[in-house]
């Protein structure tokens, strides 16, 4: 892979949530908490993971972050706005990357400039660097079925991040991924956070994940989910798979085991 050119974001992104909660009601029913108080800052340009067990809200917080659902109550703030619905400033990719099957890679990643009627020749030109970047520029005219599993998740890299986006929001995205593959898409975004000036967010429940990648860790406790704490991880970067044996990766793994079992 190349390079990456791109140019850096334009605001830097932080993310206030005071107190948040959200029950899902069913009919007629009093529904259960999914979040029950969630407080956490990320400050901007850092990488923190939320870890927890199933059913704990992980999803939800992300989904209310990414503006696709609603808090009942508390303090949603990405960047200085009050998150009120979705936005090209925030990223999300999923487990199973989102790509239109009947486009192809150069027009799936061109499909959000495209649908907010600013497809620039600036913009073409950034998202054939963009291809550069994520390693697919043979791919450009495939289509999604053509290409691999770990193809079809940095071409999604590619749609989300020719927006720009301050804040990218992953839920689990590598969690359907073959080890080798996975620990190839861990490299990849740990580079291309570090070239770009992006806050991420990731969920996963994978505590090795969350030590290799992450600047913190925030634990969220068993359903509902509030938060238990927050662990610095304190290693340095850049980081690599290899360091997952040393002593230090371990006993940061400990460390987070340790608030996940209180
Ligand atoms: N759209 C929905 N309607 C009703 N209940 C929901 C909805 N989405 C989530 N829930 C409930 O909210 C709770 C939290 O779900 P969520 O998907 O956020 O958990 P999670 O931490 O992401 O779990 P997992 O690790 O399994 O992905 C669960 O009890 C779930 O059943
Ligand atoms: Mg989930």
């Amino acid at each position: 892979m190349s390079a990456p050119t791109l140019t850096a974001v334009a605001t830097p992104t932080a993310v206030r949530l005071r107190d948040v909660r959200k029950t899902f009601r069913r009919r007629r029913r009093e529904g259960r908490a999914a979040l029950d108080g969630i407080d956490l800052d990320v400050a901007a340009g850092e990488f923190l993971c939320l870890l927890g067990p199933s059913g704990c809200g992980k999803s939800t917080l992300l989904n209310i972050l990414a503006g696709f659902t609603s808090a009942d109550s508390g303090e949603v703030v990405v960047g200085d706005r009050p998150v009120t619905g979705p936005g090209p400033d925030r990223g999300v990719l999923f487990q199973t990357p989102m790509l239109f099957p009947w486009l192809t890679t150069w027009q799936n990643v061109l499909y959000g400039p495209k649908s907010r009627g600013a497809l620039t020749p600036a913009v073409r030109d950034e998202a054939a660097e963009l291809l550069e970047t994520v390693g697919l520029a043979d791919a450009r005219d495939a289509y999604p079925h053509e290409l691999s599993g770990g193809m079809r998740h940095r071409a999604a890299f590619a749609r989300v991040l020719i927006n720009r986006p301050g804040l990218l929001l992953m839920d689990e995205p590598f969690g359907a991924l073959d080890a080798i593959t996975r620990a190839a898409m861990q490299r990849f975004l740990l580079d291309l956070w570090q070239r770009h000036s992006m806050t991420i967010v990731f969920v996963t429940h994978d505590v090795e994940e969350a030590t290799l990648l992450g600047d913190r860790v925030a634990v969220l406790s068993a359903p509902p989910g509030g938060t238990k704490d927050v662990v610095e991880i304190g290693l340095p970067r850049p980081r690599r798979y290899e360091d997952t044996d040393t002593l230090a990766f371990v006993e940061a793994k400990r460390r987070i085991r340790e608030v996940l079992e209180r």
